[in-house]
């Protein structure tokens, strides 16, 4: 190669270089999505489940020996302890007082709270879709606001008894392993 044509090549290789590090970095700058809303959503999911397993776990179980009733729906009018579920739903509330944009909830086809039920149609598909195959993650955006809908199973007995024995349960035969409702994340995505 001639000595113009090796200035050439290295000149043109520097501009390309230079292009690419600026477009990498403006995408950087302009806060361009480097991680996917589907991966926020298991972001957040992870934080919930944790959150409850270990409520239920470290709480509630190491306090059952000072009597049965000591953790109660109804908490608030006999100052005992809330249930893993209205701990999930009164955090859910929490953050979404805080105005962020996040909100999350548990809800289900066969709700005992019927407030728990599903708000639109694409939640009812959704929850539909999830206990069909719990092991997918429905998804949906609707006005730039993203929503991802998780099974939530019956991951012990103690689901299993309560829900079937619950008078304002619509669902009565429940089995271990069964998708009993699901949990809904959404966040707006601008
Ligand atoms: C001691 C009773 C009890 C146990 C144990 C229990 N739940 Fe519930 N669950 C309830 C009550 C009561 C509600 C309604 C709470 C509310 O007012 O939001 C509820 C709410 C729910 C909901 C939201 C829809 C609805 O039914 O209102 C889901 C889904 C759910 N529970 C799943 C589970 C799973 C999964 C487990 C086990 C990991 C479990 N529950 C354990 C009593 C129980």
């Amino acid at each position: 190669m001639s000595k113009t044509g090796f200035l050439w090549q290295t000149l043109f290789a520097g501009i390309v270089l230079v292009a690419y590090v600026d477009f990498s970095g403006a995408k950087e700058a302009s806060g361009e999505a480097c991680v996917t809303p589907e991966v926020v959503a298991d972001y957040v999911h992870a934080i919930i489940e944790a959150d409850r397993t270990l409520y239920a776990s470290l709480v509630v179980e190491r306090m059952q020996h000072h009597g049965k009733d000591l953790v109660s729906e109804d908490w608030a009018l006999k100052d005992k302890l809330p249930l893993p579920a209205q701990m999930l739903q009164f955090a859910g509330l929490e953050v979404e007082r805080s105005g962020i944009g996040l909100k999350y909830r548990l809800a289900s086809l066969w709700p005992v709270d019927k407030n728990n039920g599903p708000a639109t149609d694409i939640e009812r598909i959704g929850l539909q879709a999830v206990s069909d195959d719990p092991s997918t993650v429905h998804t949906s955006t609707i006005r730039g606001n993203f929503k991802a809908i998780f099974a939530d199973k019956a991951v012990s007995e103690a689901c299993v008894t309560c829900h079937n024995k619950h008078p304002l349960s619509p669902r009565k035969n429940y089995k271990l392993n069964d998708v009993m409702g699901g949990i809904i994340i959404q966040f707006p995505l601008k």
